[in-house]
């Protein structure tokens, strides 16, 4: 066990990552340690990580959030404002110290406001066999020539503007524009040697778009998807939604050569096409970084379908196994609706989620008792799929076993989207999926998965019969397909579950766990949770 220190200290910056110089306000966008992406933080399995926040901005709150990580024990080092911890104001800091639960890929990112643009960098925890392969990070993110103020505005004000869509895909923060736009940095260039195996980690760090990712000539193995190891899988390319990380292998020609990657827009309109980087072999002639290529270098990235990659997967630990039935089935519907004031938002079963912007959660309902619910109340009365008014949360008692449906439907436009959902201290079992509206009586329109795996983050597409025939359907309903996951709840805390595109969870789109009341206070009396500093923290971890 190793302590690792970590510092991120967020600034004001001036980026133009896909060579458009902006004119945006000073604020728009934002560093980690001068850098875009922020600065890799890697430790190994059982190490203390002790990360160390400092908000340098004048005017803005912040959080980082460990996506991916459970917070076991401690569900206030969570990163949520006013959830998990009061946000870390200007000239602020906050530390965050747990121990290392986990291997695979993950990612930190702020989450306040649409910070996360730029406000994001690789969480990687390692384990025997990741120290033995060479590995590469690949971060895939989207960008816009707005102020990110400005797009915040939008989003809450009466006449409601969206934050439209990326103007640019980002490799590891760089691209071209297009053809008129070249600069200095140019496309983000990997290096490899013929011959070799590498690791490819990809993380999906977009704030909304879902990308489908490949790399000429070379073909990708998964092995991990969001830090659960997976039976190798050969793919020619991968979708990958906001939140989602795959490691890939694969393995280089025996000819010095350069080569395209390419991650480009799917289920939304795709007005960038600009996601380009090179995979550049040593002794090749230079990669050609600065000059756009000709379309037909790129990988082929096929068309929209409505199969999931998840059918064709299998984790690599055949001793975990899917709980065989769930003792509740929470269906969410998320739908958008007009706000009293004319603005839009999203809602879960008709309530959109406000965050409370005072105190914060965790303390008033745990630490401070003030949650309404008992232990005693059955939560099988709870009307509304569950969800608990008085403390605006879907309560949870200790190891229920809890299937979520989550039913996509209709925008105010007409229009089916897809949503990448994510939720906060806990993988989930990726169960079953169908198109249109959900019904447990038809069999026919529930596609089970053969061999779930475990995941955090996943894409429930539009639905492919929503998303084509809708327009001529005659019984069309406003239902756009739906995906079933299934969580047990083994993590006392307050855990969000809400979609990943930035924009619709600061819409609403989120609810929030309020789960294990009675052993997170068992944990809160031991006087485990209620000091904030590192010191205590260090010793309660050597000694448990
Ligand atoms: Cu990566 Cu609550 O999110
Ligand atoms: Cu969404």
């Amino acid at each position: 066990t190793i302590n690792r220190e970590y510092n991120l200290i967020i600034t004001y910056g001036n980026l133009s990552p896909d060579c458009v110089q902006v004119n945006v306000s000073q604020q728009s966008s934002l560093l980690v340690n001068g850098q875009f992406p922020g600065p890799e933080i890697r430790a190994t399995y059982d190490d203390i990580l002790i990360i160390n926040v400092f908000n340098k901005l004048e005017s803005e709150d912040l959080t980082i959030h460990f996506h991916g990580l459970f917070m076991n024990n401690t569900p206030h080092l969570d990163g949520v404002p006013y959830i998990s911890q009061s946000p870390i104001k200007p000239n602020a800091s906050f530390t965050h110290v747990f121990r290392v639960q986990l291997v695979g890929t993950f990612f930190y990112h702020s989450h306040v406001g649409l910070q996360a643009i730029t406000v994001f960098g690789p969480l990687i925890l390692e384990d025997k066999l990741s120290q033995s392969l060479s590995d590469i990070v690949l971060m895939l993110s989207d960008w816009w020539h707005t102020d990110r103020l400005i797009q915040e505005q939008g989003l809450f004000s009466p006449t409601f503007t969206f934050v439209g869509e990326p103007t640019s895909i980002l490799l590891n923060g760089k691209t071209m524009y297009n053809s008129s736009y070249t600069c200095s940095h140019g496309y983000h260039v990997i290096n490899v040697t013929k011959n070799q195996m590498y690791r490819l980690r990809i993380i999906g760090a977009t704030t909304l778009a879902t990308l489908n990712f490949a790399i000429a000539g070379h073909t990708l193995t998964l092995i991990e998807v969001d830090g659960n190891y997976v039976k190798p899988l050969e793919v020619s390319y991968l979708e990958i939604a906001s939140g989602q990380r795959y490691s890939a292998l694969f393995i280089t020609n025996n000819i010095t050569d350069n080569y395209y990657m390419f991650a480009d827009v799917r289920w939304r309109k795709n007005i960038a096409h600009n996601g380009i980087g090179i995979l550049h072999y040593e002794n090749a002639s230079d990669a050609p970084n600065t000059i756009v290529p000709d379309k037909s270098l790129l990988p082929y990235l096929p068309p929209e379908t409505n199969i999931y990659l998840a059918d064709s997967l299998q984790l690599q630990n055949d001793t975990l196994s899917l709980p065989s039935n769930a003792d509740r089935e929470i269906i969410l519907i998320g739908t958008q609706v007009r706000n009293y004031d004319g603005g839009i938002r999203w809602a879960m079963n008709n309530v959109i989620y406000i965050s409370p912007n005072s105190s914060y959660l965790l303390n008033d309902l745990y630490f401070n008792n003030k949650s309404l619910i008992s232990s005693s109340n059955d939560l099988s009365n709870l009307t509304n799929g569950g969800y608990y008014a008085p403390d605006n949360t879907y309560p949870i008692r200790k190891n229920e076993v809890i299937d979520f449906v989550i039913q996509n439907t209709v925008a105010l436009n007409g229009v089916c989207e897809g949503h990448p959902y994510h939720t906060h201290g806990h993988n989930f079992w990726d169960i079953s999926y169908g198109d249109g509206e959900y019904d447990p009586n038809n069999l026919s329109n529930i596609h089970v998965i053969p061999h779930p795996i475990l995941r955090d983050s996943i894409f429930v597409k539009p639905s492919a019969y929503a998303y084509y025939q809708y327009v001529n359907s005659t019984n069309y309903k406003k239902s756009c397909g739906w995906k079933k996951i299934r969580l047990i709840a083994d993590n006392p805390g307050i855990w969000p579950l809400h979609c990943h595109i930035v924009s619709h969870m600061m819409m609403g789109m989120q609810i929030v766990l309020e789960e294990d009341l009675q052993d997170l206070r068992i944990l809160y009396a031991k006087d485990l949770l209620t000091s904030r500093s590192t010191s205590i923290f260090t010793t309660i971890f050597t000694t448990i």
